[in-house]
């Protein structure tokens, strides 16, 4: 019997990178999982194909999760679909560079708006319908203990995450279900692609790419995505029944 046979999952923004493979591992896992995705339908639709092929089953389902109406239909028609809930993994998240000048009330509402209100209101609505058993899992980041240049507006919202986590698990612990957060160091993926060079001292920016994360990782390198997912898969299964109100890093050995 798989650990997740007959259970039903969302993971928010599992179009590509960490939730793509988180998707995929709960799905090799027996759970029919929803496959929500923003601006990037070709590459959902890939991942239900996936699955699909694997002789799994998943749907696709657009929500931008900066948006509390599109989160509600996001859960209602998962629902409605598959008829129960039982697992949350709230993934979806945008990053931001920016010196405390160049700090925009723009740039605080788009990260804020994703990776905090995107992340507490899709707890919520999913949590009217899981019952006693069910398990939440959403994403912080090193990025929350971590200091970096010029990444204040990030590293807080990653922080808030872990702080929601903790003041959750009593309230949902009432009702027999766990909420804990990963904490991921540097993955391979896009948003890592893309920012990769701004996580190191403004000095040391012209070294060969990985000296910076060979100084400052245990383990010298990057995770791939396939090694968060597996972390994920276990907080969300009930080998983890004892575990609630964690941020689990699996950064590596970052200092
Ligand atoms: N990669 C790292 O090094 C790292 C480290 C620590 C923490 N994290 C966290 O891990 C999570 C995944 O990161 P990643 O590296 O896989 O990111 P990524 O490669 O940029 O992928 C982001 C995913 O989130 C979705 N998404 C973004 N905004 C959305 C919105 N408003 N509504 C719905 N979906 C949205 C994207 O969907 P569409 O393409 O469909 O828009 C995509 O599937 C994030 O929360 C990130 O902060 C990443």
């Amino acid at each position: 019997m798989k650990k997740l046979a007959k259970k039903v999952a969302i993971v928010t923004g599992s179009s590509r990178g960490i939730g793509k493979e988180i998707a995929m591992k709960l799905a090799q896992e027996g759970a029919r999982v929803v496959i929500n995705y923003n601006r990037s339908p070709e590459k959902a639709e890939e991942v239900v194909n996936q699955i699909q092929q694997q002789g799994g089953e998943a749907t696709a389902i657009q929500a931008d999760i900066s948006q509390v109406d599109q989160i509600q239909q996001l859960v209602e028609k998962a629902v409605e679909q598959y008829g129960q809930l039982d697992i949350l993994v709230s993934n979806a998240g945008v990053e931001h560079f920016g010196k405390l000048e160049e700090i925009a009330p723009q740039d605080f509402e788009r990260v804020f708006s994703v990776n905090v209100a995107g992340q507490l209101f899709v707890t919520q609505a999913a949590a009217r319908h899981l019952s006693s058993g069910g398990h939440i899992v959403l994403t912080s980041s090193v990025s929350a203990k971590i200091p970096v240049f010029y990444h204040t507006l990030y590293a807080a919202s990653k922080a808030a995450v872990s702080a929601m986590v903790l003041n959750l698990a009593p309230e949902l612990g009432e009702r027999g279900i766990t909420i804990n957060a990963i904490a991921p160091g540097g993955t391979a993926t896009d948003m890592a692609e893309e920012n990769a060079k701004f996580y190191t001292h403004p000095a040391l920016r012209d070294l060969p790419p990985n000296t910076v994360l060979k100084t400052t990782a245990s383990l010298q390198r990057l995770a791939q995505p396939k090694e968060i997912a597996a972390v994920v898969a276990f907080l969300v299964s009930d080998d983890a029944s004892y575990i609630t109100g964690s941020t689990l890093a699996a950064d590596g050995g970052m200092f």
